[in-house]
């Protein structure tokens, strides 16, 4: 009997990996976090699951189920939203699982984040503009920030910013945020990503504030950084003709059978995939 840890990913069903989704489907008791899954990921359980919503437990009650599958010899499904690895209290279950002696599984899922830049059709980290993501949030009943890692630290590096568990608190995020990165700045702010219901709402640190409606709480990202709009960006040199690399050495095209006259440009006989 094991307690299966799982990424049920950002909302929609078919944005699971396909262990996680088979994983629920063997698992007769499915534990799941209400307050941020859909229903509709439900539907990979199996008929007749004892499913459960975590949202109102507390850690000892979650615990208990657990304990209680265990006892019955049923393996159960952990549910909690995007990946394990970040905001889900998947740290305390783990603890006191070891304690207890339960075995359990971690499987991986698509990250909000991600999510939300498959959303936006946008690519976080661009040349010469931002070369890093930073994953944070602001202060919550639940939660204090360590001092270190206030918004203002993070935007002083002028990386993009996906700004979690903060839609409450969009005044005081743009307030951090307007002497670093300037009012001009792009902000995307993206509720629900992946549900049927998203909403995509692009502005400036000038105007986001206005722009988003209080409809739009808690299940929403906020991602700041020049590399939401950039346009002006350089290309990679990734796929630069004369960029010489493992899987496409220069020596080796020159040598190949089929390479093309020495008139041909370089790039027009050479494959663009990875
Ligand atoms: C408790 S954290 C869970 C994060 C999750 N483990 C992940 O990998 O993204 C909840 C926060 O993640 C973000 N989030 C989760 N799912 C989202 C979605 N579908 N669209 C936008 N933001 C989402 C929101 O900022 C929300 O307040």
């Amino acid at each position: 009997m094991t307690i299966h840890f799982i990424g049920a990913g950002p909302g929609a069903p078919d944005l699971l990996t396909l262990r996680g989704r088979d994983l629920i489907a063997a698992c007769p008791v499915c534990l799941y976090a209400g307050s941020l899954i859909p229903e509709a990921v439900l539907g990979h359980c199996p008929p007749g699951a004892r499913i459960i919503n975590t949202a109102p437990l507390s850690l000892d009650d979650i615990v208990a189920e657990m304990q209680a599958a265990h006892a019955r010899g049923q393996d159960v499904a952990r549910l909690h939203s995007g990946d394990l690895s970040v905001w889900s209290a998947m740290g305390e279950q783990l603890r006191r699982l070891r304690a207890l002696g339960i075995p359990y599984t971690v499987t991986p899922g698509v990250p909000s984040f991600a999510a939300a830049a498959a959303s936006l059709g946008t690519e976080l980290t661009l040349p010469g503009i931002a070369q890093s993501v930073v994953l944070t949030r602001t202060p919550g009943r639940a939660s204090a920030m360590p001092a270190s890692e206030s918004l203002g630290h993070f935007a002083a590096t002028g990386a993009t910013l996906a700004i979690h568990l903060s839609i409450h608190n969009l005044a005081g995020v743009v307030a951090s945020l307007l002497p670093h990165y300037g009012p001009a700045c792009p902000v995307a702010v993206v509720w629900r990503a992946s549900w049927p219901e998203q909403r995509i709402v692009r502005a400036t640190l000038e105007s986001i504030a206005a722009a988003v409606d209080e409809g739009m709480e808690r299940t929403a990202l906020i991602l700041v950084g020049p590399a939401l709009a950039a346009e002006g960006f350089d290309e990679s040199r990734l796929y630069a003709p004369d960029y010489e690399r493992r899987f496409r050495p220069q020596s080796a095209l020159a040598n190949s059978p089929t390479a093309a006259p020495a008139d041909e440009g370089r790039g027009e006989r050479q494959h663009a995939g990875c």
